[in-house]
């Protein structure tokens, strides 16, 4: 059965902060269009690049020591175009407490080997009503 989330979690360490001590902006970024590319290259079953995302606010900083987790679920499928709507949260690994840093829509395009737009398997489409396999 195709899956159609993907989860990354990394450690906030002393290189991915910026002075205050917490996560850097471009570097969550960087984490949430992984996220989408797996989850559009998982139901697209092949290459997929990034068109569009949509605008992100950063609600919440992810302090140095504590997890970012990326949550990366697909919404809807065009013809080769994917939606995909990634969340990231911050984890304090001591108590378990989550708070949502950020979320936003990307739309990621499915694409053949010269790079040009290719449909989306109609599988993709069948996916988003089914129930989620387990694992990541
Ligand atoms: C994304 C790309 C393949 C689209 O090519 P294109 O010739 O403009 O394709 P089309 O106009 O036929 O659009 C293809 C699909 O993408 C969608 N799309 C294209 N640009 C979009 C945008 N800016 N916002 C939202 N959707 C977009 C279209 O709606 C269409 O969806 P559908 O087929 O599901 O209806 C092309 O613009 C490209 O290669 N961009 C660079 C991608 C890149 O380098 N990303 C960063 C690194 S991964």
């Amino acid at each position: 059965m195709l899956k159609t989330t993907a989860h990354i979690s990394r450690l906030v360490l002393p290189g991915l902060i910026n002075r205050h001590g917490s996560l850097f902006g471009g570097v969550a970024l960087s984490l949430m269009d992984e996220a989408a590319g797996i989850v559009s290259t998982r139901v697209a079953r092949g290459p997929c690049v990034t068109a569009h995302i949509q605008s992100v606010d950063f609600e919440e900083p992810i302090w140095e020591g504590e997890v970012i987790a990326v949550e990366a679920k697909l919404i809807g499928v065009g013809r080769t175009s994917m939606r995909i709507r990634v969340e990231t949260w911050g984890e304090r690994l001591e108590d378990g407490t989550r708070r949502r840093s950020t979320a936003a829509e990307f739309v990621m395009v499915a694409i053949d080997k010269d790079g040009r737009p290719r449909p989306v398997p109609d599988e993709a489409r069948r996916a988003l009503e089914a129930p989620e396999p387990p694992g990541t």
